[in-house]
């Protein structure tokens, strides 16, 4: 498992609702957090580890001795946003960018977690930002669609140098083609979704 970086095409994968949490799945999710801290982030979709399943991580302490702070959300569903705030958003899959973001402030969300339970959360603050982030990786959605033209034009170099890395990748055969890819995609998603 690795975190693949924009433009990757799985980042613009709609992914689809899992059937059921099972010990491959909390196998998966283990997997997820360890690469999330190594890296140190405080989320992670799974679009992001090149998977289709509705299903993300959170801890906003981003480190393993923090377990209890361990979130895990599968098939959310984000029911109320209320408010507005601004603040700098990062993604695993942009290293070393980092751009302001406006969002709702607050936000309740509905999953599942990994022992297959109902959870609601009411979230504010950083813990509604990252939950936001995530649900839009979940889409399709990455934190650069929802930037100002100020910030968007900021971030133009960046981005641009991300997109030359992913061709020269490619170019090395590092990097399936799309249509390999999105055929993968369906046969996981065919699978366990
Ligand atoms: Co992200």
């Amino acid at each position: 498992m690795h975190i693949v970086k924009y433009p990757h095409p799985t980042l613009r994968h709609r992914s689809k609702p899992l059937r059921r949490v099972d010990a491959e799945l909390r196998r998966l999710v283990a997997e997820m957090f360890e690469l999330m801290y190594a890296h140190k982030g405080v989320g992670l979709a799974a679009n992001q580890v090149d998977l289709p399943y509705r299903l993300f991580i959170v801890n906003l302490a981003s480190e393993p001795a923090a377990k209890q702070d361990e979130l895990v959300f599968i098939n959310p569903v984000i029911t109320s946003r209320k408010g507005n705030a601004q603040d700098d958003e990062g993604c695993l899959s942009f290293p070393d960018i980092f751009a302001p973001v406006r969002r709702p402030e607050r936000c309740v969300v509905s999953a599942y977690n990994l022992r297959g339970d109902f959870v609601r959360y009411e979230l504010s603050g950083l813990a509604a930002r990252a939950v936001q982030h995530e649900y839009d990786h979940l889409d399709g959605v990455l934190f650069i669609d929802r930037l100002d033209e100020d910030a968007r034009l900021t971030v133009r170099p960046a981005l641009a140098a991300l997109e030359l890395a992913f061709e020269t990748e490619r170019g090395r055969g590092a990097i399936p083609d799309d249509h390999q890819i999105s055929r993968r995609l369906a046969e996981l998603e065919s699978l366990r979704a």
